[in-house]
């Protein structure tokens, strides 16, 4: 028989490195919702429409990486590539338009794409995400900014460049665009083939092609924006001036292009050179059109999110963590005495002390062993005088216990971390 693995582009994400993950996870929850968000959970799938409609249809991840299945009803579902529009679609569904403006929100967990996987890039990956709605002004887009940046450096990724730009709006980017689509029209043979063959529908995306010669005519390519109007230029400024004062530093980079469709005016992106080619950790920007594409109320909004394994290569890899906070072993002394273990182990557990029973028959001896290997804090051997208690750390050892002195015992040495 064949060996069965994990999907390509997808990982097993194993106890020591679990860890790492409950860490971040904690670290975000102290970052995020001392800011004043609040955690928001969406389904892991979506009807397709959303993500079309929200995403955009000539994105590289709704034309190309999306996980789309039909269900066994004949609807149309795809496993989440991105937070924003489902968080969009609850903010609609929930009326969360009622609560007190802005609504703060953040999520973590799995997102999907079918990408060419290599280091940083796979096809289930997670991500934690923050959202803000309800309101269009700069110092939310710089609270959005300096938060990340607080997430980033909490969590220790480092070698950090925050690059910023702004899109502007919709209207101004329509113009841009026929420009830069005239521009690129008249250097069509000078294009990589992709890139030549996205100028009547994404010619925005020219300025990501790694193509040399792509490279080069962007170089001399008009700017979006020096293009904004003084509305957008204004809001930009100010969302600068905001970051200067609290010593976020930054780079003004023009050519700062994102992969999805629905932003407007602010727009970052978070890179580490410890990533290599996929160098950029989180980004996002502002959306004030989406929640109207939606089918909800005009209301402006403004997030991240932010690639968990990108985040724990940037901090320098993932800290293994083999410590099993084993608690207390308890040996029963023969099968007789099996169900008072598991009576003892769950009554210390219940006083929240780590405990299990050892179920493989081991000798006495064995036993001892193997608590020493999975790092035990105590051994309780159960026989026919009674309990006996060794704290593994001292040596010592308590003989003829009854069953209520073990646990008075044991809850007064503590059991080490559970
Ligand atoms: P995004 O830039 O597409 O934005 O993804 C955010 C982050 O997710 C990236 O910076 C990267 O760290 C991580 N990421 C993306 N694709 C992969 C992959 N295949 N493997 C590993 N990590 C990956 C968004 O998703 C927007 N929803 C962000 C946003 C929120 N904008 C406004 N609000």
């Amino acid at each position: 028989m064949t060996r069965m693995q994990a999907p390509k582009g997808t990982f097993d994400i194993l106890p020591d490195a679990c860890a790492e993950y409950q860490h971040l996870e904690a670290v975000c929850a102290s970052v995020l919702e001392r800011a004043g968000y609040r955690r928001i959970a969406t389904p892991v799938f979506e009807e397709t429409g959303l993500f079309e409609r929200g995403v955009g249809d000539s994105t590289d991840i709704v034309s190309k990486e999306m996980y789309t299945f039909e269900d066994g009803g004949g609807r149309s579902l795809t496993l989440r590539p991105e937070g924003t529009a489902p968080v969009c679609r609850a903010y609609v569904e929930h009326g969360m338009h009622k609560q007190q403006q802005p609504v703060r929100l953040y999520y973590t967990g799995p997102f999907f794409r079918h990408e060419n996987p290599q280091a940083g890039r796979y096809r289930q990956f997670h991500q934690v995400g923050a959202e803000a709605l309800g309101s269009d002004s700069p110092a939310l887009d710089a609270e959005a900014i300096i938060i990340l940046a607080e997430l980033l450096e909490a969590f220790g990724c480092d070698g950090l460049t925050l690059r910023l730009s702004s899109l502007g709006s919709p209207g101004g980017r329509a113009a841009y665009r026929d420009e830069l689509s005239a521009y690129l029209d008249a250097r069509r043979d000078r294009l990589a083939p992709e890139v030549a063959s996205r100028i009547a529908t994404n010619p925005l995306r020219a300025f990501d092609s790694p193509d040399p010669s792509t490279r080069a005519v962007m170089r001399e390519a008009p700017l979006l924006l020096d293009r904004i109007d003084a509305d957008d230029t204004e809001h930009f400024s100010e969302v600068k001036s905001i970051l200067d004062a609290v010593g976020v530093e930054y780079q003004v980079d023009p050519s700062l292009v994102r992969g999805l469709d629905y932003y407007s005016r602010t727009v970052f992106e978070f890179t580490s050179d410890l990533l290599g080619a996929q160098s950029g950790v989180g980004g996002g920007g502002r959306y004030d059109g989406l929640v109207e594409l939606l089918g909800g109320p005009p209301t402006p909004g403004i997030g991240w999110a932010s690639g968990v394994e990108r985040m724990i290569l940037a901090a320098g890899g993932a800290k293994s963590d083999n410590s099993e906070h084993a608690g207390a072993l308890i040996i029963p002394g023969g099968e007789s005495d099996q169900g008072m273990a598991s009576r003892l182990a769950r009554d210390l557990r219940g006083k929240g002390l780590p405990a299990r029973v050892e179920v493989t028959g081991r000798s006495e001896k064995a036993a001892l062993k193997h608590a020493a290997k999975i790092g035990a804090t105590a051994v309780v051997s159960l026989g026919p005088m009674g309990a006996s208690v060794r704290m593994m750390e001292s040596g010592e050892t308590t003989e003829n216990l009854g069953l209520e002195e073990v646990k008075a015992l044991l809850g007064r040495n503590g059991l080490g971390a559970g």
